[in-house]
């Protein structure tokens, strides 16, 4: 590994945060950096006891020999930044890029008080859309404008060009999903930015001739919070005969469920430069596979459904999540 983007591939919330934990804790790399939106982004990432719902720190931040960026092109609120950086204990290693856009509480207001981002679209309201227009019109604050980011701020991209130069691996965590991309997805019930890989990688300043890897995280059943179309949602109470039912991590608004869209699942693979793909959500095809660490001891139908999912992508699965804990996970990368 040494330049890996992770991205997810439906709606979001498709579990990249506990993907790039995990990723993280075994490639050992020497920056964890973010791309994507800003803090509409609610990554959970759990360790043992231990839950962390964060929305502005990279989720890589459970490997602690890794500096934490966030890229260029994402928006910063001082205020959830600087809370995450106390929380988490991340003093030190955690930056911002100096020209990273910033949320006001006036762009919250905006994003809240809009009756089209607020009703119709079914915004986070974080003010991501509202701080997107004024930097779009060169009337936003940006993060080396404020006193109390002063100690955080780097050149984020320089950084990592450098470590790429020095042979170390770096890792871009990217944010939202492929359906919610501005360009790509379901216009106008999208977010305020695009969200594939290439995106990610525009954000932290790194060349498209310097990745070499594109994870995609699908979930088995794809989710969707907010408003707009999903072609495979079920119902309420069909979701709750599957035994899922889920809240967001920002908004702790019901998600949507959906089965499995193959078609989408293609289509985002091939925007998205996909070379390996990361499912998650196995336990649920089968609750029999929960915590299941070898691919030889999941039951016939979870390997069924991971290769009729590996048809559709086309590309191979090598991260299988089987449970919420960072430890609940199949890596297949180094088997033949
Ligand atoms: P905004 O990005 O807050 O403007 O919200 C626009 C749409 O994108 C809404 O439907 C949100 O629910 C959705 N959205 C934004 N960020 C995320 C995310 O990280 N996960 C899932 N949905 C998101
Ligand atoms: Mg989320």
């Amino acid at each position: 590994m040494a330049c890996t983007i992770i991205v997810g591939g439906f709606f979001g919330d498709e579990g990249k945060g506990k993907i790039v934990a995990h990723i993280a804790e075994r490639d050992r790399p020497a920056i964890i950096s973010r791309g994507g939106v800003g803090p509409n982004a609610g990554h959970t990432v759990t360790v043992g006891e231990k839950s962390y719902g964060v929305r502005m720190i990279p989720s890589g931040f459970v490997y602690k020999d890794a500096l934490l960026c966030i890229g260029t092109g994402v928006l910063v609120d001082p205020r959830v930044f600087l809370h995450e950086v106390d929380l988490l204990g991340v003093k030190g290693r955690a930056f911002v890029d100096e020209r990273c856009g910033i949320i006001d509480p006036a762009h919250i207001e905006r994003d809240r008080g809009s009756e089209h981002l607020a009703k119709k679209v079914g915004s986070t309201g974080t003010g991501c859309g509202p701080a997107n227009a004024d930097r779009a019109m060169r009337t936003g604050r940006q993060a080396k404008d404020v006193p109390e980011l002063a100690e955080y701020l780097k050149d984020v991209p320089l950084e990592i060009n450098e470590s790429l130069d020095d042979g170390d691996s770096v890792l871009i965590e990217g944010t939202q999903g492929f359906g919610i991309s501005l360009y790509f997805g379901t216009y106008p019930y999208v977010t305020s930015k695009d969200t594939s890989a290439s995106q990610m990688a525009a954000d932290n300043g790194v060349g498209p001739t310097r990745i070499d890897d594109v994870i995609v995280v699908f979930k088995a059943y794809p989710t969707r919070v907010g408003a707009g179309p999903f072609s495979t949602e079920m119902t309420e109470e069909e979701a709750q005969e599957h035994g899922i039912e889920e809240f967001g991590t920002v908004t702790h608004r019901r998600r949507r469920i959906g089965e499995w869209d193959g078609e989408m699942a293609r289509y985002s693979a091939m925007i998205n430069g996909c070379t390996q793909a990361a499912i998650t959500g196995i336990d649920r095809i089968d609750p029999d596979c929960f915590g299941c660490t070898d691919y030889r001891k999941l039951s016939k139908a979870a390997k069924d459904f991971l290769s009729k999912a590996e048809d559709d992508i086309g590309a191979p699965v090598t991260l299988i999540s089987t449970g919420p804990d960072i430890s609940h996970i199949i890596d297949l990368r180094e088997e033949p």
